[in-house]
């Protein structure tokens, strides 16, 4: 896909061609610059990590790619094409999931009945049709269990399936979180600082976790992370977003190395 050269991690993974590409992206809310004419591709298989201080426009990038947000200007391209403007619903039937900044979970709901919403999208049975032809349904229930158990078992949350969501720690609320968008099958997922607020053991199961389905289920994953040591250990690439402006791409040790960027965020202490 765009004639770019797949090619083979220094771990052995394989990074395949272009998934998503964001070309010159601007995104305005009122006076206010969010993104500024941002271009920055997705490859088949990797691990992006998006970094930046606060207010850089870090998680509205995440919200343009997922359809919660419209940019005035650019193209976002997915699998080779030029993708219109879609509803969030809409992204996700194209195998785009995510999860949020700030855990968004129904409390009341069980560990399991949370994770089973995350299927929402390959339900091809609407409500009436359930009444009506309930053998379907029950099939396409079934089909739908299997899935999110082999989710609970992955990522080892057996026995916390029936707590209801609003008493987990938060670290756990967090892997909940993660299980509900691996429910939906996703090829690309998308992660809002998915270990902020954690201590170091949960921010190093959480770790663990992403890397595990990036290779076992070979999904691509972007995410945002603040965690400097965190993000140089998982990613393949990193941009770096400062004041909406894009101001490094490349590798850990490209960024890490980049004047701009020291300038702009890694001089300074973060959580
Ligand atoms: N829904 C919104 N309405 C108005 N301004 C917003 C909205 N979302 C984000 N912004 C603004 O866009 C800028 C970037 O925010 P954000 O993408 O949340 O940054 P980051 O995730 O890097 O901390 C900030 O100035 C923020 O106030
Ligand atoms: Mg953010």
């Amino acid at each position: 896909m765009d004639g770019v050269a797949p090619y083979v991690t220094a771990d052995g993974r394989q990074i395949g061609g272009v998934l998503m590409d964001m070309r010159g992206i601007t995104l305005r809310f009122g006076g206010v610059e969010a993104i500024k004419n941002i271009s920055f591709d997705i490859r088949e298989g990797e691990i992006r990590a998006i970094i930046g201080p606060n207010g850089a426009g870090k998680s509205s990038m995440l919200n343009v790619i997922s359809g919660f947000y419209h940019p005035q200007d650019g193209e976002v391209w997915f699998r080779g094409e030029k993708r219109p403007p879609m509803k969030p619903y809409q992204v996700a039937r194209l195998g785009i999931a995510r999860t949020f900044q700030n855990i968004a979970l129904f409390e009341g709901m069980s560990v399991l009945d949370n994770i089973m919403t995350g299927r929402l999208t390959h339900m091809k049975t609407g409500l009436l049709a359930q009444a009506i032809w309930k053998g379907k349904a029950e099939a396409e229930e079934v089909a739908n269990r299997e899935v999110v158990e082999k989710i609970i078992d992955f990522l080892e949350i057996q026995a916390i399936r029936k707590t209801p969501v609003g008493r987990l720690p938060y670290g756990l609320k967090k892997r909940v979180e993660l299980a509900r968008a691996l429910a939906a099958e996703p090829k690309l997922l998308l992660l809002d600082e998915p270990m902020a607020g954690m201590n170091v053991e949960e921010k190093e199961d959480m770790s663990r976790f992403i890397l595990d389905v990036n290779d076992e289920f070979g999904t691509t994953i972007a995410l945002i992370e603040h965690d400097m040591g965190v993000v140089m250990d998982l990613s393949d690439r990193v941009v770096v977003m400062d004041y909406g402006r894009k101001i490094g791409d490349g590798t850990p040790d490209e960024v890490r190395n980049n004047q701009e960027v020291i300038d702009a965020y890694l001089g300074v202490a973060h959580e």
